[in-house]
């Protein structure tokens, strides 16, 4: 693993989003607007989750005498104010660590079924972050990049060990049944509360830039930037990885692969943060490497 997914791997299973990002009203555009809506959003929740613990907000508490409430009764009320506060912070800090250990879970589950793949999903979640942030994406978005890089794959639970680990070429019914994966992922984390932008990153992660992707064929801006960024992450550890049908690509080779795909399979712009991330980064050495070969879709 290069450095710079070593530095990253840390942060990749703390990063669910504290609040929905669907419940953005569709004005929200602009960064600027989304993350005042998010922040707003935040202090609606814990205005509502202080006020079931301290009850209402009155300045000037009444005692059941007519009195105004003795300073002792305000340094009371602002005490369980601060509990409040703590309850909150609790909830969140547990509601997060649930979510995180969701997706270890099914992270987990889907490696379980094919040992090549193990730490494939926490290395494109990096990667992924990587090339994110050397594009400009927000600390929202690439939180949401990672987790939706995390969770790629889940899909492949649906698809039968004999097809995922075959080593020679597959046949186009088998192509087809892992083409599948995207569209069972959807299905998977439906049942998840936590993904909600995250579902249409993986959904669209195996489109082409050029429209012969899959499953919708979707072409250029049309195909949501988090699934462009993790398609060329997940083709470059895919590369350098080895797989039941290849060995690990030498990073010349991963460099080509990635030219010769820019701008049919890949977005060019998120090839061209690439190639300068691979420059600073690349890949692990390995005993043996493939200085050609030809590179599969099958990830
Ligand atoms: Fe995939």
């Amino acid at each position: 693993m290069s450095k710079d997914v070593q530095e990253t791997a840390a942060e990749e299973f703390g990063s669910a989003p504290a609040v929905d990002a669907g419940s953005a009203p569709a004005h929200c555009d602009q960064h600027g607007d989304r993350q005042r809506h998010v922040a707003k959003a935040t202090g609606e929740i814990v205005s509502k989750d202080l006020a079931s613990v301290v009850g209402p907000a009155d300045p000037t508490p009444v005692r059941s005498d007519g009195r105004t409430a003795s300073n002792s009764a305000r340094r009371q009320v602002a005490r369980r104010a601060i509990g409040g506060s703590r309850v909150h912070a609790r909830g969140r800090h547990q509601y997060r660590q649930r979510c995180a250990e969701s997706t270890r879970a099914l992270v987990a589950a889907v490696e379980a079924k094919d040992p090549c793949t193990r730490q494939h999903s926490v290395t494109v979640a990096s990667i992924a972050g990587a090339l994110g942030k050397r594009l400009g994406l927000s600390k929202r978005e690439l939180s949401t990049l990672r987790e939706a890089a995390l969770l790629h794959d889940v899909g492949k639970i649906g698809v039968p060990d004999a097809i995922l680990t075959k080593p020679g070429p597959l046949t186009s019914d088998e192509y087809a049944t892992i083409q599948r994966h995207p569209e069972t992922a959807l299905e998977i984390l439906s049942y998840v509360s936590f993904c909600g932008d995250e579902r249409l990153i993986i959904l669209h992660h195996h489109e082409h830039y050029d429209g012969h992707g899959y499953p919708d064929g979707l072409a250029g801006d049309k195909i949501p930037l988090g699934s462009r960024i993790l398609s060329v992450a997940d083709a470059i550890d895919a590369m350098a990885s080895r797989r039941s049908y290849k060995p690990p690509f030498s990073v010349e080779c991963i460099r080509r692969e990635l030219t010769s795909g820019s701008g049919t399979q890949f977005d060019p712009d998120v090839v061209r943060v690439a190639l300068e991330w691979l420059v600073e980064n690349p890949p692990s050495d390995h005993s043996e490497v493939a200085e050609s070969g030809n590179r599969s879709d099958r990830d």
